[in-house]
C-alpha cells in the first residue's frame, strides 16, 4: 500500500481550498527557509530509475509556486526545482530538475535508495526571487516495503532585495521628480488643502461632519476623503478633483476597513486567537482587495495597541496584551494590505494605529489619561508599533490619548524623535478624528495653537477637524509654523499619492466591474469560514460533551444570540452587512438540521439594564425587549432543555457593548442572561456555552457549571456555519488566549508578563500574609494568556536543551520537545515558548513570550518541535532604554499556555 503524505503550506487564498482532514495539516512559513543567493550551478540529474526495488522510495512532490509579495494569485512559471540532498546540495545521491508551466505549477518526481540518512530539501531558484530551501519533513525509514511517498508543497517565493532596490531606486527618482515639479507650482493655500482629510459619507465616530466638500475639492482644499466608498461614490469626487482644480491633484480614499471590508472576519481579537501569521495576513490581503475593488485606497488598520485592561471597549479591536506576538501580528497586517508594490489596483496604504499606548487608559476608559514610564513604554507597549513600521505601514494614525502630559497629536518626541528619527519612518502621519481640535479640551491651546503644535509636532494630515485649513496660513503670516514644514508635510502626502500610482491613473481604485467579481465572494464566504473557525478558544471542557453527536440527538439551541444576526459582525464591520451574516440557529440547522432534532428559544434578553439599553439602542443596538416576561422565556427554555440531550446556550455581548466608546466596569454576563444560565444548569443537561463577546469576561461561575465553554468573538459574515463546524467536530478548536481572563474586575490590570515584585505571593503557603496578594481571591487569572483546549489530549514529553552554557551573540541553543497526541482527534497545539531573565540591571517580567510553533498531530501520533534561541530573545531596554542582553541565567519554559510550562535554566555569557 501507498503511503500519502500530503504537506500543505497555506498562504494566500490557497487557504480557503477545500480540505481533506489530511490537508488540514498546517505548516507555516517558518518552515520556508529563505536563504541568500546561495544557486550551485552544478547539476546532476538522476540517470536511471531503480523503482521499484527494494529499499527505495519514489517521491513525488508536486505544488505551485506563488509570488508572496505581489499580486497573491501570480504563479511563478520561471524557476528551476530541485530536489536534493543535504541542505548544502553538495552530496547529491540524486537530484532531479524540473520547471513550473506558466502558472506555477510543478511536479517533480525522483527515486532514492534507503536507509536513507541524509535530510532531503528542495530548492527553488528564481530569478529575482529569493532562493527557497525547503526541508521536505518525511521520515525514511528502513522497511523493506516499496513506497511512493507524495508530497504537495506550495511555496511563496519572496522577490530578492537586490531587484527590489533597484527597482525602489528608479521608483524613488521619478517619484521625487513629480514631486519636486508638482510642489513648485503649488501655492501654500493649495498645499494645506493636501493635508485637509474630510469625511463624507454615513460613518461619523464624532459631532463634525465636513461641510461644503464639493466646493472645497474644487479650490483645491481637500487632500483626502474617508468614508465614501464603492466606484460610483468615489469616482465623482475623484472627478471633481481630476476636471476642476489648477493643478489636478488625485484624492486619497479611505476607510475604517478593520476585520475585512465587505465579508467580515472576526473581530482583531479573534483573529489574534489563531496564532497563525499566513490566516492573518490572507485575510488583510482579501479585505484590502474587496477594499480596492470598492473604490478604496487607504484602511485604517492595523490597531496595534496593546491592553491590559478589559474594561477597556477596543482591546476587541487589537491583538491582545503580548508585544512580541502583537508585533508578529502587526507586521503581517502591513504586508496583507500593502503587498510588495502600493500601486497594485489591490493593494492599499496601511495606517498604523493608534500611536501611541492608546490601550493604558486609565480605569479601562475610552479617551481617558495614559501615564506610562518610558521603560515600560519601549518593553511592553510600543514593540508592535515598531513592528509595523519596520513591515513598512505607508501611514500612522496619532492617538486621543496623552503621552507624558502632551497629547499625541502634539507630542514633537513621539512623532519626530521617535517615529521619523529612531524609527526612520518615511510615510505621513494622520490625526485620529478631530484629534487636533481635541487638543483644545485637553488644555493646551487654542485652534489655532494646537494645529500649529500639530503641524510642528510631525502630523501630516489633519482628520475631519479643518484646524490645519483655517489656520495654518495665518500661522505662517504669524511665524508660528514655516513654509517649510508644510512643504514637508505636503509632501508626504503627494509621495503617498505617488505610491498609490494615482498619478498614473486617478481612477485606478475606480473599476465598475471589480465590485461585482471580487466582492463578498464565495471565496472570500469560505476564507472568511475558516479564520473564524481558527479563532475560537475553547475555555473550558469536560472531555465528552464535545464534539456534539452529528446525527439522532436531540439539541436545545437557547440564548439570545443563538438566532441572531445583528451582532454578529461586532463592531468596526463598517462596510459590513449583517444582513449576510450567517446565525448559529442557521449554522446548525446547514450541518446537521436534517440529522438531529433541533429545538430553540431565545430564554433571555441580552440585556435588560436601561441605563446601558438606552446607550446601546441610541447608537445602532437594535436590542429589542422580548414581549415575554424574562421568566416566561426562562420556563420556555426548560422546557425544550429537558427534552433534549445536550443544550446548546449562546449568550454573550451585544456588538455594541465593545469597541471604541464602549468601556464597561462589570465584565460579566448580563445579569438576565447568568440567570437564564442558572436555569439550564438546575436542568442538569450538559450545558455547552458558546461566548459571543468582544473582551475578556469574568466567567468564573460559568466555569464551575458548565460542561464546556467555546469563546467564538464575534465572528464575522460566517460566525454560524463557523460555529456548527467547531461544535460538531468538524474542525477541532486551537486557538489560544491572547488576553488573560481576570477571575474578578478587581484583578485588573492583570497579565501574564507582570513584574516579580519583592514580595511574590506563593499560593502554597496560602496564610503569608505580607504578600503581594489579595485576601479575598487568588491572584491567577481564571484563563491564563495561551490558554485554550482541543478536542484531543497533547502531551509534552521532557524538554531538552543541547548546551547548558553558551557564550556570545552568536552562539545558538536549540531547545527541543517531544508532543504527541493522545486523543482519538487528529488537531492543531501552539507549543509556546517563554523566557524568564531572574537577575538583570532591571527588574523583568517573570517571563515573556519569545516564539511559537503551531503543529498539526493526526490521532496517535507524536512529533518534535524544536526552537532555536538566540541573544535577540533575551534582549529588553534597559535604563538608558538601549536595547541589549545581560549575561547571566536564562529560563527557558516549553508548554501549551504561559503557565503550565516545563523549564530548563541556561547560562549565557557575554
Ligand atoms: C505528477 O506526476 C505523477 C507521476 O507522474 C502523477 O501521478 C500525478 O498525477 C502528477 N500530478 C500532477 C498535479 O500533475
Ligand atoms: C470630468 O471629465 C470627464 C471627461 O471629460 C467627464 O466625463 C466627467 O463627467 C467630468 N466630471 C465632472 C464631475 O466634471
Ligand atoms: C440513527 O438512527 C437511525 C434510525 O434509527 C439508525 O439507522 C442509525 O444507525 C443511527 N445513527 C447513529 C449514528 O446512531
Ligand atoms: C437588513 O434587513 C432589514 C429587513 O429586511 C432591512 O430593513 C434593512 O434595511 C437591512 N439592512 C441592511 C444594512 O441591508
Ligand atoms: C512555592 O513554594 C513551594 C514550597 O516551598 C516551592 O516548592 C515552589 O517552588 C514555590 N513556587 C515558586 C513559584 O516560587
Amino acid at each position: 500500500m501507498n503511503l500519502f503524505i500530503f504537506f500543505c503550506i497555506f498562504v494566500q487564498f490557497s487557504i480557503i481550498q477545500v480540505r481533506t482532514d489530511e490537508c488540514e495539516l498546517t505548516s507555516n512559513d517558518a518552515d520556508v527557509q529563505l536563504t541568500t543567493k546561495t544557486f550551485l550551478q552544478s547539476r546532476q540529474f538522476c540517470s536511471e530509475t531503480r523503482f521499484p526495488s527494494r529499499n527505495t522510495r519514489q517521491i513525488i512532490i508536486s505544488g505551485r509556486l506563488v509570488d508572496y509579495t505581489a499580486r497573491c494569485k501570480r504563479g511563478i512559471s520561471q524557476a528551476d526545482i530541485e530536489i536534493i540532498h543535504g541542505q548544502s546540495g553538495f552530496h547529491p545521491i540524486c537530484r532531479e530538475l524540473h520547471h513550473p508551466n506558466s502558472r506555477g505549477f510543478y511536479n517533480l518526481s525522483t527515486v532514492i535508495v534507503t536507509p536513507f540518512t541524509g535530510q532531503l530539501y528542495i530548492r527553488v531558484t528564481s530569478p529575482g526571487y529569493e532562493t527557497v530551501l525547503k526541508r521536505v519533513p518525511i521520515s525514511l525509514s528502513s522497511q523493506r516495503k516499496r513506497k511512493t511517498i507524495f508530497l504537495q508543497l506550495k511555496l511563496a517565493m519572496v522577490r530578492s532585495e537586490a531587484q527590489m532596490e533597484q527597482q525602489q531606486d528608479q521608483q524613488t527618482q521619478r517619484m521625487n521628480s513629480i514631486v519636486d515639479t508638482l510642489m513648485s507650482q503649488m501655492t501654500i493655500e493649495e498645499k494645506i488643502g493636501q493635508l485637509n482629510l474630510v469625511t463624507v459619507g454615513f460613518d461619523v465616530t464624532g459631532p463634525i461632519v465636513s461641510e461644503n466638500v464639493d466646493e472645497n475639492i474644487r479650490q483645491g482644499r481637500i487632500g483626502g476623503v474617508f468614508n465614501t466608498f464603492t466606484p460610483k461614490g468615489v469616482r465623482p469626487l475623484q472627478e471633481l478633483a481630476m476636471n476642476h482644480t489648477r493643478l489636478k491633484i488625485p484624492l486619497i480614499f479611505g476607510y475604517d476597513v478593520i476585520h475585512g471590508h465587505r465579508t467580515i472576519f472576526p473581530i482583531s481579537l479573534g483573529m489574534s486567537t489563531t496564532w497563525d501569521m499566513a490566516v492573518i495576513e490572507t485575510s488583510a490581503r482579501i479585505a484590502a482587495q474587496e477594499a480596492t475593488a470598492d473604490g478604496l485606497n487607504w484602511v485604517f488598520s492595523p490597531m496595534v495597541d496593546i491592553a491590559r485592561d478589559a474594561r477597556w471597549g477596543r482591546i476587541s479591536e487589537g491583538a491582545g496584551e503580548d508585544p512580541w506576538l502583537g508585533s508578529q501580528i502587526a507586521a503581517a497586517m502591513v504586508r496583507g494590505y500593502q503587498g510588495s508594490d502600493l500601486s497594485s489596483s489591490n493593494t492599499v496604504i496601511a495606517c498604523l494605529k493608534h500611536f501611541a499606548l492608546y490601550g493604558g487608559a486609565e480605569a479601562g476608559r475610552d479617551y481617558n489619561t495614559v501615564d506610562m514610564s518610558r521603560i515600560t513604554m519601549y518593553n511592553y507597549f510600543l514593540p508592535p508599533y515598531h513592528a509595523a513600521v519596520e513591515a513598512g505601514a505607508g501611514s500612522v494614525m496619532t492617538s486621543f490619548n496623552e503621552i507624558d502630559s502632551i497629547p499625541a497629536s502634539g507630542n514633537r518626541w513621539l512623532l519626530q524623535d521617535l517615529l521619523r528619527d529612531q524609527w526612520k519612518f518615511n510615510g505621513f502621519v494622520v490625526t485620529d478624528y478631530t484629534a487636533i481640535n481635541e487638543m483644545i479640551e485637553h488644555g493646551v491651546g487654542n485652534l489655532q495653537e494646537v494645529s500649529a503644535r500639530a503641524l510642528n509636532a510631525g502630523v501630516d494630515m489633519d482628520m475631519v477637524g479643518e484646524g490645519f485649513l483655517t489656520t495654518l496660513l495665518k500661522s505662517v503670516q504669524e511665524g508660528k509654523v514655516t513654509e517649510q514644514t508644510i512643504n514637508q508635510a505636503c509632501r508626504r502626502i503627494l509621495e503617498a499619492k505617488y505610491k498609490l500610482g494615482l498619478f498614473d491613473d486617478p481612477y485606478r481604485y475606480c473599476d465598475d466591474s471589480r465590485p461585482g467579481t471580487d466582492i463578498f465572494t464565495n471565496e472570500n464566504r469560505l476564507a472568511a469560514r475558516d479564520f473564524a473557525r481558527r479563532s475560537f478558544v475553547l475555555l473550558k471542557t469536560d472531555r465528552k460533551t464535545l464534539p456534539l453527536a452529528r446525527s439522532n440527538s436531540t439539541i436545545a439551541l437557547i440564548g439570545p444570540l443563538a438566532d441572531d444576526r445583528r451582532n454578529l459582525l461586532g463592531s468596526w464591520s463598517a462596510a459590513g452587512n449583517w444582513n449576510q451574516s450567517v446565525s448559529v440557529r442557521e449554522g446548525i440547522i446547514n450541518l446537521v438540521g436534517n440529522k438531529n432534532q433541533v429545538l430553540f428559544a431565545k430564554g433571555s434578553n441580552l440585556i435588560e439594564d436601561t441605563y446601558m439599553l438606552q446607550q446601546l439602542n441610541a447608537h445602532g443596538g437594535e436590542i429589542v425587549i422580548d414581549t415575554q416576561s424574562a421568566q416566561q422565556m426562562i420556563d420556555e427554555a426548560v422546557g425544550i432543555a429537558s427534552k433534549s440531550d445536550v443544550v446548546v446556550a449562546v449568550v454573550g455581548e451585544s456588538q455594541g457593548m465593545t469597541g471604541e466608546a464602549a468601556s464597561r466596569v462589570d465584565i460579566g454576563l448580563p445579569e438576565c442572561q447568568k440567570r437564564l444560565l442558572q436555569a439550564l444548569f438546575n436542568t442538569g443537561k450538559p450545558v455547552v456555552i458558546v461566548l459571543m463577546n468582544g473582551r475578556p469576561m469574568t466567567l468564573t461561575w460559568e466555569h464551575e457549571h458548565a460542561a464546556a465553554i467555546l469563546e467564538t468573538w464575534f465572528a464575522g459574515t460566517e460566525a454560524g456555519n463557523a460555529i456548527a463546524e467547531v461544535l460538531f467536530g468538524l474542525y477541532n478548536p486551537a486557538g489560544k488566549l491572547t488576553t488573560t481572563f481576570p477571575r474578578h474586575v478587581g484583578q485588573i490590570p492583570l497579565y501574564y508578563n507582570h513584574k516579580q515584585t519583592g514580595r511574590p505571593f506563593n499560593a502554597t503557603q496560602f496564610t503569608d500574609k505580607y504578600k503581594s496578594r489579595y485576601l479575598d481571591i487568588p491572584n491567577d487569572p481564571l484563563y491564563p494568556f495561551g490558554h485554550g483546549f482541543s478536542y484531543t489530549t497533547f502531551e509534552f514529553g521532557t524538554i531538552s536543551g543541547d548546551k547548558s552554557e553558551l557564550r556570545g551573540d552568536s552562539d545558538r541553543l536549540t531547545v527541543r520537545v517531544p508532543i504527541s497526541n493522545r486523543g482519538a482527534y487528529g488537531g492543531e497545539e501552539v507549543v509556546q515558548l517563554y523566557i524568564s531573565d531572574p537577575a538583570a540591571s532591571v527588574t523583568r517580567a517573570v517571563r515573556e513570550l519569545k516564539n511559537f510553533k503551531k503543529i498539526y498531530l493526526r490521532a496517535q501520533q507524536t512529533d518534535e518541535v524544536t526552537f532555536v534561541v538566540t541573544t535577540n530573545d533575551l534582549k529588553f531596554y534597559n535604563t538608558n532604554l538601549d536595547y541589549v542582553w545581560e549575561e547571566g541565567d536564562f529560563i527557558i519554559h516549553i508548554g501549551p499556555d504561559s503557565v503550565n510550562t516545563q523549564s530548563i535554566r541556561v547560562k549565557w555569557l557575554k
